[in-house]
């Protein structure tokens, strides 16, 4: 099925340059980018986007991480775009991430890991309108 995901470089790989390498894995892997910006998220925003770990300890380190630096937040489109995107980032903790992947080549630790996605349709439905207007998906 035809999708689109939700995708964003963290600052982390903004930072250490890793941005022109993150586009080549995404061209490789077959995606169209269908929207994309650099730009910072703001700690309001940092909160919003990651509301659902509220709870979580590690929740006022990632706010303030997210809101770091610069990001570049992506549309990615192509077939099964959102499990396709999960697997090409790899698992949350680097240690733990397929030879291969974003992660596993670009990640500094579990929280500072280059890389965000939706993980199902309906996070990618909330996700998208959050970074993008529908004229800057082209
Ligand atoms: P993401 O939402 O960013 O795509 O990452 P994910 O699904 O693989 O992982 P998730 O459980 O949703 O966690 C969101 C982000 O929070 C940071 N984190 N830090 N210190 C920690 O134990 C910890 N655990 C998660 C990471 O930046 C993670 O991507
Ligand atoms: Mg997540």
């Amino acid at each position: 099925m035809l999708e689109r995901t939700f995708g964003m470089i963290k600052p982390d790989a903004v930072a250490n340059g890793y941005v022109g390498d993150i586009l080549n894995v995404i061209r490789d892997s077959g995606f169209r980018i269908a929207g994309m910006k650099m730009r910072r998220v703001t700690r309001p925003e940092a909160e919003a986007f990651y509301a659902v770990h509220k709870a979580r300890p590690f929740y006022p380190s990632l706010v303030a991480f997210m809101s770091e630096g610069p990001v570049v937040v992506l549309v990615l489109e192509g077939e099964n775009a959102i499990a396709k995107w999960r697997d090409a980032m790899g698992a949350t903790n680097p240690a733990n991430a397929a030879e291969g992947t974003i992660r596993k080549k670009f990640a500094e630790s579990i929280e500072r890991n280059a890389v965000h996605g939706s993980d199902a349709p309906e996070t990618a439905a909330q996700e998208i309108p959050f970074f993008f207007t529908t004229a800057e998906l082209l």
